[in-house]
């Protein structure tokens, strides 16, 4: 099921955009304090998704209180104008998506140039075959799992195989690309990501909604 790999933990990502915003020091204290691997922040510009969210200002002030990396996912046309701005406001992993990027290895070039890992996000309907070029370059692979602009929405379920297929090309390949999963996950499609050869999973309402969002974060590091 997961490719013979040896059944391994998540590093488990929780995205703030869930968090209350209004407490965002306190948030960012809890996931210190928890055993979260990374803080996963999601920019949205209104123009690639149909929503906004935050920019460089809170990922700068959330930076300063973190005591883990920053996981940045951008959902934004042109991502190359802000890579060193990212980099600058303290993102340790900058994500950048497939489908606004026609110079993709250029893109990806500049986010390790700027001292960062890189990595690229598919949206649901785009097939991994389509990062045969690229994959040897990148540090991480980010799968949707649902169609980004939005927390809160259901898991859309040919994911998983999804999963499956891009960790068998990394294999293949003897490659150390992480893979990442992200929208909808929770203990139950958390589990069937990780056999299918996750090593990251995303969780914005599933932790933050839940009455105790260290405990739950601590119960998606036991999966595996
Ligand atoms: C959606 C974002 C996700 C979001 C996940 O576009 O990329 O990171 O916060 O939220 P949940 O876990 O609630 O689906
Ligand atoms: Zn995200």
């Amino acid at each position: 099921m997961n490719g013979g790999r040896d059944t391994r933990r998540p590093l488990v990502a929780p995205s703030l955009l869930a968090a209350d915003f209004l407490r965002l020091g306190q948030e960012v204290e809890m996931l210190n304090e928890s055993a979260a691997d990374w803080l996963h922040l999601d920019i949205m510009d209104g123009l690639f998704v149909p929503n906004l969210s935050y920019g460089l200002p809170i990922v700068e002030q959330v930076k300063r209180v973190a005591r883990k990396p920053l996981d940045v996912h951008l959902m934004i046309v042109h991502p190359e104008r802000y890579v060193e701005a990212f980099s600058a406001a303290g993102a340790d992993v900058l994500t950048v998506h497939y489908e606004v990027s026609p110079h993709l290895h250029r893109v990806v070039q500049q986010i390790k140039q700027a001292g960062m890992k890189a990595g690229v996000a598919l949206n649901p309907h785009t097939p991994v075959a389509l990062l045969e070029e690229v994959l040897p370059e990148l540090d991480m692979v980010l799968v949707m799992s649902v169609n980004p602009g939005f927390g809160g929405q259901s898991f859309i379920e040919g994911s998983v195989e999804k999963v499956a297929r891009l960790r068998d090309r990394i294999d293949r390949r003897g490659g150390q690309t992480l893979i990442e999963v992200d929208g909808g996950v929770n203990f139950e499609t958390g589990r069937r990501l990780v056999a299918a050869g996750a090593d990251v999973l995303v969780a914005g309402s599933f932790i933050f909604q839940s009455p105790d969002p260290a405990r739950c974060i601590a119960g998606l590091k036991e999966i595996g």
